[in-house]
């Protein structure tokens, strides 16, 4: 009866699929499968006219500073008489559902890019098509990637700029958006994918979405990629050449706002007809890429099958080919265009700037066959900031040899020291005192260095440690 119903419901939809509109520039757009009428998209249709959408690409420069300039395919003179030039590479940065380019991260993103790199930095907004309902964004968003297709088409024209050249990065809807840009314009030299949009998009076909053929090079942030039965905004399959998963690429350190306990059905609900659609998880994405601008070695992502088996140390340190960065960095990557489908994993600090250098420490301590309380490692850098992290709780004995992964936010080529702390418990004898007899610590990059500790320290007293 159920499947009856659906079998109907199938064929409504299949009778209402087969229009189609044509915009100047643009072409036609179809509601044909698999634009709409498969399992994901049964409610998407047509976009809207892009006349109705105001879209609009800001140019920012190293010479215009904050004040950017308007830039037009339609009025090519726009082109001619701004600051782009053909002899910089060019990126776009393109924002999701409900949001806007003309203020706020996108902005922020292109005068952060202008000052590590010379290039043109293109502000897209397309707040008109994007403020509806979820679903008029997911069809606005082709009109929007042909647009931007049709504005690379035209800077080729005027200044002999080659797709080589550009990178198209994207948040949400704006990273799908960037994939119909991408395919509609051969040899872009990269698409970043800033937790792509998972309604209407997860399980589709290639062309309906961002992958790995849009570019040269996809990489892609997840962030709170949607798994039943828990519920998110972005993508939760692999979609390009490197996927990172942050903290497992759904549920963000430091953020608090994901609604554990929602149904899949109200999740879809809300989905369904949303004209919000923010979160602090989705966000995190480009959060993660400006701070990777600024930390180029804070991000490491490590190849492993699951995030609970990374996270509890297995893939550590990275594999012989090396590790990927997550964010800008990651197109220095060597091996970066060898397999698809593989998943990098790292955590992140739960504040900015986030960045997190994971290392495997072993410690062995001195001065007590058994005593309890807690042992723990503070690393200090040269600006004053300490970082204090446990190692173990519990019984202690020099006999035992205590392991953890850490992820620590200080950088290690700007650690100036290391103490290993210890503090006790309403058991612990008053005059127990401990040591770090050895700290052996790995890096990511599988480099090792041996600490040690002199003799033994009264609990709360910080035990500094010097190259044994
Ligand atoms: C779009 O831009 C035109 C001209 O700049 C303006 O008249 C119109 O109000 C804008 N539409 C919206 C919806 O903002
Ligand atoms: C823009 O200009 C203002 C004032 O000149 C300046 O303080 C600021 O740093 C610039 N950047 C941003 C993002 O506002
Ligand atoms: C084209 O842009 C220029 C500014 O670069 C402007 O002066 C001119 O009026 C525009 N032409 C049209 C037809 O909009
Ligand atoms: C453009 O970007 C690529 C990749 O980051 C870089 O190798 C190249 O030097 C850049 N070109 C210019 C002109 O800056
Ligand atoms: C994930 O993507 C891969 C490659 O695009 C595909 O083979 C696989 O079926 C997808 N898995 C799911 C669960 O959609
Ligand atoms: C720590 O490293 C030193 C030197 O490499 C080694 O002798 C020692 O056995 C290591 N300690 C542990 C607990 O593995």
């Amino acid at each position: 009866m159920v499947a009856g119903m659906w079998i109907i419901a199938f064929y409504l939809l299949g009778t209402v699929a087969g229009k189609e509109v044509c915009y100047p520039r643009l072409g036609c757009f179809t509601d044909d499968p698999p634009w709409s009428g498969i399992p994901g998209r049964l409610l998407t249709g047509l976009p809207d006219n892009p006349e109705d959408m105001n879209i609009t690409f800001s140019l920012y420069t190293r010479e215009t500073g904050n004040n950017s300039q308007l830039i037009s395919a339609i009025n090519c003179s726009t082109i001619q008489n701004s600051h782009f030039s053909s002899r910089r590479n060019t990126t776009f940065i393109i924002h999701g559902f409900g949001s806007t380019g003309k203020e706020g991260w996108v902005v922020e993103m292109c005068l952060l890019l202008l000052e590590v790199e010379n290039i043109n930095c293109i502000a897209v907004d397309w707040k008109e098509g994007a403020k509806g309902t979820y679903i008029s964004a997911v069809n606005n968003l082709r009109v929007i990637g042909a647009e931007i297709a049709y504005t690379i088409k035209i800077l080729k024209k005027v200044s002999r700029c080659s797709p080589h050249d550009i990178h198209l990065i994207g948040h949400s809807l704006g990273a799908h958006t960037a994939g119909e840009a991408g395919r509609r314009t051969p040899g872009i030299r990269r698409i970043t994918g800033l937790d792509p949009a998972g309604p209407c998009f997860e399980g589709t076909p290639p062309e309906v979405r961002l992958d790995p053929s849009d570019a040269n090079f996809v990489d892609i942030i997840h962030t709170n990629a949607a798994h039943f039965p828990a519920v998110g905004f972005g993508i939760h399959n692999t979609t390009g050449h490197l996927d990172f998963y942050p903290n497992g690429g759904t549920v963000m350190r430091g953020c608090t706002d994901l609604h554990p306990d929602m149904k899949q059905s109200e999740f879809e609900a809300i989905i369904a007809d949303a004209t919000v659609f923010g979160g602090c998880h989705h966000s995190r994405s480009h959060e993660y890429y400006f701070k990777s601008i600024l930390y180029p070695t804070g991000f490491c992502g490590y190849p492993c099958k699951k995030y609970d088996s990374f996270d509890l140390g297995d893939c550590f340190p990275c594999p012989k080919e090396g590790c990927p960065m997550m964010g800008h960095y990651a197109d220095r990557f060597p091996a970066k265009l060898e397999r698809i489908n593989q998943k990098y994993f790292l955590n992140t600090g739960a504040d900015p700037p986030f960045a997190a250098w994971r290392q495997k420490v072993l410690i062995q301590l001195s001065g007590a066959k058994k005593t309890k309380g807690n042992i723990k490692l503070v690393f200090h850098d040269a600006e004053g900031n300490t970082k204090t992290y446990e190692i173990a709780s519990g019984d202690l004995s020099e006999d035992q040899v205590y392991v953890k992964y850490l992820d620590v936010e200080i950088n290690p080529q700007k650690t100036t020291q290391i103490e290993f702390l210890w503090d006790k418990t309403l058991f612990t004898l008053l005059w127990a005192r401990l040591g770090a007899e050895t700290v052996n610590i790995t890096h990511g990059d599988g480099h090792r260095s041996t600490l040690c500790g002199r003799g033994t320290v009264t609990y709360g007293v910080p035990q500094l440690l010097t190259p044994c």
